[in-house]
């Protein structure tokens, strides 16, 4: 018989992804969504093979009802407290209620286990939750990708296409940046959602590249000099983004305030995945990054 597995936040960027690679590895797909989402996003899930249920997330019982016979339940939602901390809890409660034996929860970050409590507002939510799930009674596995690679075509201050730059904080010229495509985080995660024995914690990596490393990629890619520079010290760095918020109240309730990208880069440069799992599934591949970067860069 298939595996049943279900998901939270298929609808969304990386969990149509989590369900199509689901799919393609034989498994059974129940999409569990809420009342209020978008019916063309339910109509292109159904197309691609999957159930989809549409469930009061408010209420334990109905999501234990969702969950019903699944092998695990996989969240790729997002959002802030009241999604991360609030509504997973309900999903998770639902899932031990239904006696489903395993649960990834949507962490799908860089690995936070040994950052400073407050360093990172999003990376807070999901610390709140982890330790909900560590006193629960299912295996859970957390998978922390880095960053998307996507991020690299966005102008960021780590690799500005537009100003031709490449820039770091502190020291880090050389420092390894974790970053995975979004299909590979999603290829992996299906595998560990039909893998039994997966651990606790599991990091990955399609490529680390430091800066200095990303201006040769660049270079090899265009032929141009990008100008490669020190953006400011990290504690320098850390008392702008404390500045920043405090100017912006209202970021408060948003996914991807400003200075929450700001806390995202602060991160990349003050921890990086040492413990990858990339070799656990032997049939993956992993982009490397002259070739992600070839990909976009001309
Ligand atoms: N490492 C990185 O660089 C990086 C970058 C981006 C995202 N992420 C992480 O990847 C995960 C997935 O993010 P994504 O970008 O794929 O998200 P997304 O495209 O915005 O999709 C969010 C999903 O969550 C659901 N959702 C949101 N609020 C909800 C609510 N209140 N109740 C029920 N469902 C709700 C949405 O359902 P509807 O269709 O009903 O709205 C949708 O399925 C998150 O953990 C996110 O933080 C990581």
């Amino acid at each position: 018989m298939k595996k049943i597995i279900v998901v939270f936040g298929a609808t969304g960027n990386l969990g149509n992804r989590i369900v199509r690679e689901l799919l393609k590895r034989g498994a059974a797909v129940r999409a569990v969504v809420r009342p209020a989402t978008d019916p063309e996003k339910i109509g292109a899930l159904e197309k691609m093979g999957t159930t989809v249920e549409e469930a009061d997330l408010d209420s334990v019982d109905t999501l234990a009802k969702a969950s019903r016979d699944a092998g695990c339940v996989v969240s790729a939602l997002a959002g802030l407290g009241d999604v991360i901390v609030d509504l997973q809890k309900r999903v998770l409660d639902g899932a031990i209620k239904a006696g489903v034996p395993r649960f990834i929860p949507s962490d799908f970050c860089t690995d936070y286990t040994d950052l400073v409590l407050g360093e990172n507002r999003n990376f807070d939510l999901r610390r709140a939750f982890r330790e909900y799930i560590d006193v629960s009674p299912i295996q859970a596995t957390s998978i922390f990708n880095g960053a998307f690679a996507d991020i690299l075509q966005y102008n960021t201050p780590v690799l500005n296409l537009k100003e031709k730059s490449i820039g770091y904080w502190g020291d880090k010229a050389n420092w390894p940046l974790d970053f995975t495509t979004m299909d590979e985080t999603a290829a992996f995660t299906a595998e560990v959602a039909l893998d039994e024995e997966a651990p606790r914690n599991l990091q990955i990596s399609s490529f680390g590249v430091s800066p200095t490393m990303l201006w040769q990629e660049v270079k090899a890619a265009t032929g141009q000099d990008f100008r490669l520079h020190r953006l400011a010290s990290l504690a320098d760095f850390a008392q702008f983004i404390k500045q920043q918020r405090a100017a912006y109240p209202a970021g408060e309730n948003e996914l991807y305030a400003k200075w929450q990208q700001g806390q995202y880069m602060y991160s990349m440069f003050t921890t990086h995945h040492t413990n990858l799992a990339n070799g656990r599934y032997e049939k993956l591949t992993w982009t490397t990054s002259a070739d992600f970067i070839k990909s976009f860069v001309q």
